[in-house]
């Protein structure tokens, strides 16, 4: 088995070659913002706009084209996530927008007084769809987490679902302090007092693998831009539930799913990109995750391999996360959010949310900058994690967020500055 290396792969990304005004090389700890693209992606999404460039269903190459463009990007999606029909794949401009429409029509059939649980853990992006789901008498109840480590409070699921309990939303994992919440386990309970489980999985998908079979959930939202894609949306739905549930749609549009969830015409080009950034993350199974295949025998094809390439990612990543977490820990001053406990890496994706004594997190962060070094500071549309944590008014935490193209080398540099700085 060939191991894996970023220095073997960065080239794909043309971005990561970029310096500064200062001749600094540009160093990106921001993907759980969003991530760099691969040449994969932007050449076909360039050959989208050269060749195929057309609206969809007419006789003429273009528009041929555009059709199958269309077709392979639901295919892709549905072999990253294991869905078990490419006509379960949704796409739209971004998880929140798609959220916040696929909330509105699950609740038309719900009642007044009908409950949903949602959670402090949670982006903003599942949360306020959710609470506006009140002006129709919706009951919302929230699922607390343990501020010592950032875990859900799950002894207190059973108490939250009933009898009236419609849905559950969730995360697959914070954005914020990286916890990853145990889905299997969740879904297990909601499903047993006949609640759904809607999981945000956007800040879980660029680091492990992901089937919705498996996890067992009713609906899972990701955003290819978080996985070295284009900035596009992706819902995935049970098909029986997809089609049963009323779409705000325009009356032309396809009665049956995907297209009556699919609003309007697509970013077209994205969802060209959006195949390629699957298929790099295929290629990157194929090449290096062949100590996964055992692990990974129920899968096949693209499937498997993608299953591979993101378990390789997972490794990679959670052995860099320790390696940085060991140099920050012995920074004096410092404040490390979520879980440390090097037993429970895997309860983690690899992303860090700090405090220095010395420092604010937007002083931290702009400092950072000037060495080229791109990282966010603030509560990333987790209000509710920081608010829950006491940091609103402290200007919340410095989020360093590892990704597979990251180094060890650009780990230390980091850590060295944070340290000068503490
Ligand atoms: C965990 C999580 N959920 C939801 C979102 C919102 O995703 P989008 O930008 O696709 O609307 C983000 C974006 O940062 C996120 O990190």
């Amino acid at each position: 088995m060939t191991s894996y290396d970023p220095k073997h792969i960065r080239h794909h990304f043309p971005a990561l070659s970029q310096t500064d005004d200062l001749d600094q090389p540009l160093v990106f700890f921001d993907g759980p913002g969003g991530t760099q693209v691969t040449q994969g992606v932007i050449d076909a999404m360039s050959d989208y706009l050269v060749r195929r460039n057309a609206n969809t269903h007419s006789a003429f190459l273009t528009s041929q084209r555009t059709d199958e463009t269309l077709a392979a990007a639901h295919h892709a999606l549905a072999d990253f996530l294991n869905a078990p029909s490419a006509d379960e794949i949704i796409f739209g401009a971004n998880m929140t927008s798609l959220t916040f429409a696929f909330s509105r029509a699950l609740a038309r059939s719900w009642q007044a007084g009908d409950e949903i649980i949602i959670t402090h853990l949670d982006h903003d992006a599942n949360i306020a769809p959710w609470l506006a789901l009140e002006d129709q008498g919706i009951r919302v109840r929230w699922l607390d987490f343990d501020p010592a480590d950032c875990t859900l409070r799950l002894d207190d699921l059973d108490d939250l679902l009933g009898k009236r309990t419609r849905l559950v939303a969730v995360g697959g994992a914070s954005n914020a302090v990286g916890t990853i919440n145990p889905i299997k386990q969740i879904v297990d309970r909601a499903h047993k007092v006949g609640a759904q489980v809607f999981v945000d999985a956007v800040h879980l998908a660029p680091h492990v693998p992901i089937d919705v079979q498996d996890l067992g959930c009713d609906y899972l939202a990701c955003s290819v831009y978080k996985f070295y894609g284009p900035h596009v949306g992706v819902l995935w739905g049970r098909y029986e539930l997809l089609d049963s549930l009323p779409a705000y749609k325009v009356q032309p549009s396809d009665p049956k799913p995907p297209g009556k969830w699919m609003t309007g015409t697509q970013n077209h080009e994205g969802l060209a990109g959006a195949t390629a950034a699957v298929d790099f993350l295929a290629a990157l199974g194929e090449q290096y995750g062949s100590g996964y295949a055992k692990a990974f025998s129920g899968y096949s094809g693209r499937r498997l391999h993608l299953k591979q390439g993101l378990a390789t990612i997972a490794t990679y990543e959670r052995d860099l996360f320790v390696h940085m977490l060991d140099g920050l820990m012995a920074i004096p001053g410092i404040e490390i959010f979520g879980i440390t406990d090097l037993d429970r890496m895997a309860e983690r994706a690899p992303t860090a949310a700090i405090r220095l004594d010395a420092i604010s997190p937007q002083a931290l962060s702009e400092r950072l900058a000037s060495f080229g070094i791109a990282t966010y500071a603030g509560h990333f549309y987790a209000v509710s994690v920081i608010e829950r944590l006491g940091l609103t008014d402290r200007g919340g935490v410095l989020r360093i967020g590892i990704s597979h193209y990251n180094t060890y080398e650009e780990v230390d540099r980091l850590v060295e500055i944070l340290s000068d700085l503490s």
